[in-house]
């Protein structure tokens, strides 16, 4: 049976009990304060905190460094919790060695071209961190910046807010980019983004969350039986840098082709060459609501084993859908387990990668007076 796990609390809370074994002190008419503890420290003594949320059923744990979410605990269709995000135990590992786990990306998500672009005129160089391209922001994207971060209760819903502000020329973007981000987690259980930024120069922004799902349990093992469902008749073919050529090729009749719900295995060994150059799925898929006022819903995942689903809504055009492909068995997970390739996968709703070389794709542009809003909806289910 398709168990819903709002039926579930509900059904608690109307038995009078605490769902205690499915959130914990979550009730379904609003969470609990956000609980702050040291996580580490940085090298130059930085304190690093971890916050820990819950709501709905679903527990949520940020760190100050770079937005990680470090856990993400859901349960499965018999109650049972696990973590389904990929991550670490402790700062070490996340500075020395992730891989993006959980961050907030910026200033601009995915790859622009040899790291320059030209805007209003003037050429800009970034910094170069992806062979000859900049990924992520940089060598020190957002990813790897302390953020300020605040607590909220409001209604039935907990959340963070998290800020951090990008001075003139870092990572060589132009413009003061003020960032404000706020997590919040539900009644329901949803995990929602929203991102706000403003500029006091021309720029370009693209943020995004780097969230590495395993709907079985991080450390659990493969994704390639997790079913994938993306609302996208195109996506954009890269060159063998993974830049876009700038064709926004049909997925009909290709491995592309996630409009009806398939396993992420069922093609990836088919040779074809955009899965060779990648090494895997590392493309953005054009969705087909293209960019909308509200978040709408474009992708689904399901772990046919565990029964848990996310589903994801959001504003954005784009959506990277990534395989893990370069895991490669080096990174060892909080449960004391290697992560290998296609152990997880990425969702990355966006604007299209290297936007600011690609005059026909959507732009990427903020102007001072302007203010940069999107937001994502993941929501869990089982
Ligand atoms: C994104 C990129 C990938 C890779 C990962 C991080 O998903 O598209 O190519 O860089 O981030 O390893």
């Amino acid at each position: 049976m398709e168990l819903n796990r709002r039926t579930v609390i509900a059904g608690a809370a109307a038995a009078g009990v605490a769902a205690t074994t499915l959130g914990g002190t979550a009730h379904a008419t609003g969470g609990r304060k956000p609980v702050k503890e040291l996580f580490g420290k940085l090298a130059d003594g930085t304190k690093v905190y971890r916050w820990s949320l819950e709501n709905g059923g679903t527990r949520l744990k940020v760190l100050s460094w770079g937005g990680v979410v470090q856990s993400l605990e859901i349960p499965d269709r018999h109650g049972r919790y696990a973590n389904v995000s990929l991550g670490f135990d402790n700062i070490e590992d996340y500075v020395a060695k992730t891989p993006y786990f959980g961050a907030l990306i910026g200033r601009y998500g995915n790859r622009i071209a040899k790291g320059q672009f030209t805007l209003d005129g003037k050429k800009y160089q970034l910094s170069v961190n992806d062979g000859d391209n900049s990924l992520h922001g940089g060598t020190q994207g957002f990813d790897k910046r302390v953020w300020d971060v605040e607590p909220f209760t409001k209604g039935s819903d907990v959340g963070l807010y998290l800020y951090y502000t990008s001075v003139d020329g870092e990572m060589g973007y132009p413009g003061t980019l003020k960032v404000k981000v706020t997590y919040t987690l539900t009644k329901h259980g949803d995990w929602r983004i929203d991102y706000e930024a403003t500029t006091d120069k021309a720029t370009v922004v693209n943020l995004t969350s780097h969230v590495y799902w395993n709907l079985g349990g991080e450390g659990t093992g493969t994704i390639e039986d997790h079913e994938l469902k993306i609302a996208a008749s195109r996506y954009t073919p890269t060159d063998s840098g993974l830049i876009p050529t700038g064709e926004l090729a049909k997925v009909a009749g290709t491995p592309f082709d996630f409009r009806k719900a398939k396993a992420i295995g069922r093609d990836i060994r088919t040779g074809h060459t955009q899965l060779v150059t990648a090494k895997g799925f590392d493309h953005n898929w054009v969705l087909d609501k293209g960019i909308t006022a509200k978040p709408e819903h474009v992708a689904s995942l399901r772990d046919p084993s565990s029964g848990r689903t996310l589903k994801i809504a959001t504003n954005e055009p784009g959506l990277q859908f990534y395989s893990g492909n370069f895991l490669d068995g080096t990174l060892v997970g909080p449960s004391d387990r290697t992560y290998r390739q296609g152990d997880a996968l990425c969702l990355e709703t966006q604007h299209f990668p290297d936007a600011p070389n690609h005059p026909s794709f959507p732009s990427t542009v903020l102007r001072p007076g302007q203010t940069y809003r999107t937001t994502t909806v993941h929501s869990f289910h089982a």
